[in-house]
Formats: structure tokens, C-alpha cells, sequence
């Protein structure tokens, strides 16, 4: 099966260690930025926000929150993906906002009662938490496009991460870490299950 996209996904791995003395175009971050800004919402609610550390001791200090994993002080620029939490309650300026975007004019006061009901009864932290690693999908995709290589780490301690960045745990939760460069490694083989085992069609 040949498409360009595949190729992408083919291509991209988790880059366990990077070329250290490399550092990375604007441009090209910059695309990555963008494919994350442009990454689908539930309720259009745009739950991210991007931090990019490109300090060398602000990246050691989080290498140490990620349980010392090599690559994230190797990298050239680590994107620390928020999740936003306290902008989500239905009260807040940024949700009726952003809700009148996709449900304007007479739509927003039921679309707005509905999203009460759901915001009631969802661990809203996760929620925002799931929304933000779409969009980390997505960077990750861009960033094999644009030739740099990445790894998503998931592996970090939230407090310790915000006490590094400075970041208001009541307004945000860390999503995922996203240490972006050149890889020093070559590519390992994919291993992944076959179709048959992962497709029903009904
Ligand atoms: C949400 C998430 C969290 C991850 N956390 C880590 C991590 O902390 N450290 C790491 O080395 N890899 C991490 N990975 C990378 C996976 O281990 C890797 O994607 C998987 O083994 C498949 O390999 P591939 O990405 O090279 O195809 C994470 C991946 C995802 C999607």
C-alpha cells in the first residue's frame, strides 16, 4: 500500500537519543506549531497550549522530571504540550467563545446546556489531557514531514515539570512532552499487529 501519507507514518519512530550539537530550523518548528494549532477539537475547544524550551538547563531539569530519559535533554527544542482545565468550565469567557464558533446565534444556549451535562460527568483533566495528544499526533506527523525526528514522552512528573516551567497547575495539566531534532540513532524496524487483527468490517 503506497501513499504519501503512509510514507510519513512509516518514517516517523520514537527517537530515543539525538544528535545533541544540531540545532533545529525556525521554519521548520514552526510547522510543527502550526500542524498542532490546526489539530481537530471536541467542541472546537482548542485544549492546548505549546511551551518551547530550548534552554540546555531548563531541558536537564526536565530530563530529570521525565525519570532521566536521555533524549529530552538531548533534543534541540522540547515542546511541553498544556492542557488547558480551568478554561473548559462552562462558566468561563474562553468556553462561551469558543462554543459560539460552532454552535452561533440561537444554537449556543442548548449547545451550552449540553456541554454542562458534560461537563459534569467527565474527568475533565483526562478529557483535555486525550484532546491534547491529537494534536501531538499531528506534530509528530509535520515534524517527519519537515525532516526532524521526535519522540512523545508520556513518561514525566506533572508537579515536578510545572515547578520547572512555572506553570499554574489550576489552569493547566502537562499533556505530553514532545523533544524534537535530529535523531542520533537509525530507525527501528515497525512492529506493529497486522490489519486483519485490528479491522472488522461490519
Ligand atoms: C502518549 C505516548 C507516550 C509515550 N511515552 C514515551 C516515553 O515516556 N518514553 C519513550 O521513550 N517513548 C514513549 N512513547 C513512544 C512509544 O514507546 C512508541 O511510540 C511505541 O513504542 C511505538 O514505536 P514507534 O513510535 O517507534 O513506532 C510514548 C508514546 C505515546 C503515544
Amino acid at each position: 500500500m503506497n501513499h504519501q501519507i503512509l510514507d510519513l507514518f512509516r518514517r516517523r519512530f520514537a527517537c530515543h537519543s539525538f544528535q545533541r550539537e544540531r540545532t533545529i530550523a525556525q521554519a521548520d518548528l514552526d510547522v510543527v506549531l502550526e500542524a498542532g494549532r490546526l489539530s481537530p477539537s471536541s467542541f472546537g475547544l482548542e485544549h492546548w497550549k505549546f511551551l518551547v524550551v530550548s534552554k540546555a538547563t531548563d531541558k536537564a531539569a526536565l530530563q530529570a522530571a521525565c525519570f532521566d530519559q536521555p533524549q529530552v535533554g538531548e533534543a534541540a527544542v522540547v515542546v511541553v504540550i498544556l492542557a488547558k482545565t480551568a478554561d473548559l468550565h462552562p462558566d468561563t469567557a474562553y468556553l462561551k467563545t469558543h462554543l459560539a464558533r460552532e454552535y452561533p446565534g440561537e444554537a449556543l444556549a442548548p449547545a451550552l446546556a449540553n456541554y454542562r451535562g458534560f461537563f459534569a460527568n467527565t474527568d475533565i483533566r483526562a478529557w483535555s489531557v486525550s484532546q491534547c495528544h491529537i494534536a501531538a499526533a499531528n506534530m509528530m506527523t509535520a515534524a517527519t514531514a519537515v525532516g526532524l525526528d521526535s519522540c512523545a514522552i508520556g513518561g514525566f512528573l506533572a508537579d515536578r515539570v510545572k515547578a520547572i516551567l512555572g506553570i499554574d497547575g489550576d489552569r493547566y495539566e502537562i499533556a505530553l512532552i514532545l523533544p524534537l531534532g535530529y535523531c542520533a540513532d537509525t530507525a527501528p524496524e515497525k512492529q506493529r499487529l497486522p490489519m486483519a487483527e485490528l479491522v472488522e468490517y461490519h
